[in-house]
Formats: C-alpha cells, structure tokens, sequence
C-alpha cells in the first residue's frame, strides 16, 4: 500500500496486488485490507510535521487500520515498531510509536511487534547523502555510542519468516545485526567501502539537545533530528540477545561490512 500509485507499478511489475491507501483514510484502508488475511505495517510519519506531524497521524492512523482490519477478518499484524520506544523517550517519534505499539496490544487483532534496532540502511544512506552533497558527515556526540544496526532486508526476512508461523502471536521481538558499531567505527566502513576520506562534524550533545528545545517551535522535523541524534549519543542502544530470534526464525543478520560490500 501506498498513499502514491506511481510507487506501486514496479510492485504491480513484481507480481503484488498494491493498492493506494493512507492512514487518514478509513475507506482506503477497508479497501487494502479487503481479501487480506496479515498485514505487516511500516508506515509513520517520522518525515512529516504540522498537520502531517506524527503526534498527529500516526496513532490515529493505526486506529483506523486496525478498524479496518477487524472489519475485513484479518487474522494478524505484524508490525515494525522499533527496539527502544518509549511513552518517556525524549525523542516525539520515540513516544509516538510508543503510543502505536500499546494501540495494537490492546485492539484485540493478534499481533506481533518486530522491534528492530537502528536500520543500516537509513543510517549509511545520511552518511552517503552528505558525502555526495559535499558536506561533512554529522557524527552525533563523540561518535563512540554503539549500536546494533541491522539491515533493513533482514528485517524484511524477519517479517517474512514470522508470517509463515501463524502459532507467533502477541509477541514483541527485538532484532538486531550481529556486531555493534559505533558511528564513528560505522563512517570508517563507509570511507573503505567508498574508498573516498570523508570529513566529519562532530556534534556535541549538549548542542544538539539545546537546539532541540529551540528549534522545535519552529521546526518540528529539525527538532526530531536533533533529539534522535543526542539521543543516539547518550548511550549504548543494543540488542543484547540477536541470536535468538535469529537462531528461532532461521535468518541470519549480515554485518555493515557486508551491507556495504558491492553485490552482483
Ligand atoms: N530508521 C531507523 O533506524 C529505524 C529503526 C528501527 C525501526 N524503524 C522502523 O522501521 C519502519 C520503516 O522505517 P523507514 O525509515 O524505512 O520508514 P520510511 O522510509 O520513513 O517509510 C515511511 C512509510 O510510511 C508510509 N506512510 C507515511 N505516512 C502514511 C500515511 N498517512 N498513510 C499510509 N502510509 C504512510 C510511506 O508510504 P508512501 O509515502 O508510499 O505512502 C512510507 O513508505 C518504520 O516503522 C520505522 O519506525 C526504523
């Protein structure tokens, strides 16, 4: 599904059934969720801010897909919350899918969270932007907080794998890669992998939580970025058992190294 019918032609080339829906709109979702026995679900609106802010979308959003869902007979969601959200996270989105994740317990319509760790991919692709603009590489903090960055293919394949298993229900299971990285550590594969220096800003902290609390008046979506980065600089954000759902579902997490290797 998605709120753009150009997005979905090379779905429709793949052989899908895409629809066009949006979370705002109760009979597009009745419309996705019609002939569907599991949904998984991604959608947020981490990008968006004022009318389209996530405060506003997103638990309103889920309502009414799991309205719909209940309406069509669907039989389970699996849906990518995130490992680390909380009602007190100091970061909105945090809070936000927080709030989605509590929606989904208590609809009624079995369930299973996946809670991924930091996505590789989002993460390389900042640094790559940057480079390619000709801007420095934002490290957030001193760059040594460490996480476990997983790729967002194996978190497809997580999902994949758990739709097969219709005895998972009412789960919440935390994913991650197989070796945490720093972001500075995470910068220096990106360097080898593109075999060009990158140069690096360093943000202190303390900074990037100061110009949170200023910019968010102002601007929503910087705000976020802001307090996810000194977030993301405050501590260790690991997934301390990996290995068990990846031992339980059969997948096996690659590491940045090869995320980043060229593939045929
Ligand atoms: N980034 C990370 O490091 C990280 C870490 C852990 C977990 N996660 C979670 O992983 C999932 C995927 O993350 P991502 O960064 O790849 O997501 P993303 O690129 O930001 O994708 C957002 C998706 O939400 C859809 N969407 C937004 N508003 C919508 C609305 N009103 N109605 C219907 N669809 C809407 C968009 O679809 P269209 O624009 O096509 O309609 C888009 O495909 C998310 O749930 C995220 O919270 C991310």
């Amino acid at each position: 599904m998605s709120r753009d019918s150009a997005r979905l032609v090379e779905l429709a080339a793949r052989g899908g059934e895409p629809v066009v829906g949006d979370l705002g709109d109760s009979r597009s979702l009745d419309r996705a969720c019609e002939g569907v026995t599991q949904i998984v679900s991604t959608a947020n609106s981490f990008m968006g801010s004022g009318p389209t802010s996530p405060t506003r979308v997103d638990v309103a959003g889920y309502q009414r897909l799991l309205d719909a869902a209940r309406r069509a007979g669907v039989a389970r969601i699996v849906h990518v919350s995130a490992s680390w959200v909380s009602p007190d996270s100091t970061v909105d989105y945090f809070r936000v899918k927080a709030l989605v994740d509590d929606v989904i317990r208590r609809s009624g319509l079995p369930y299973v969270l996946l809670k991924p760790a930091a996505l590789l991919d989002v993460w390389v692709n900042m640094v790559v932007q940057e480079v390619k603009a000709g801007r420095p590489a934002r490290i957030f903090g001193d760059g040594t907080r460490t996480a476990s960055y997983i790729a967002t293919e194996d978190v497809a394949e997580f999902a994949v794998r758990i739709l097969a298993l219709r005895d998972v229900v009412n789960e919440e299971i935390e994913v991650g890669g197989p070796r945490s990285l720093s972001q500075n550590q995470l910068v220096d594969l990106i360097e080898a992998s593109l075999g060009v220096p990158i140069r690096r800003q360093k943000i202190p902290r303390l900074v990037l939580l100061a110009a949170a609390t200023v910019l968010r008046p102002f601007n929503e979506l910087l705000a976020r970025l802001m307090s996810l980065g000194a977030w993301s600089a405050s501590a260790d954000h690991l997934v301390a058992d990996w290995q068990g759902p990846a031992i339980r579902f059969g997948v096996q997490p690659m590491t940045a190294e090869a995320f980043l290797r060229p593939r045929a």
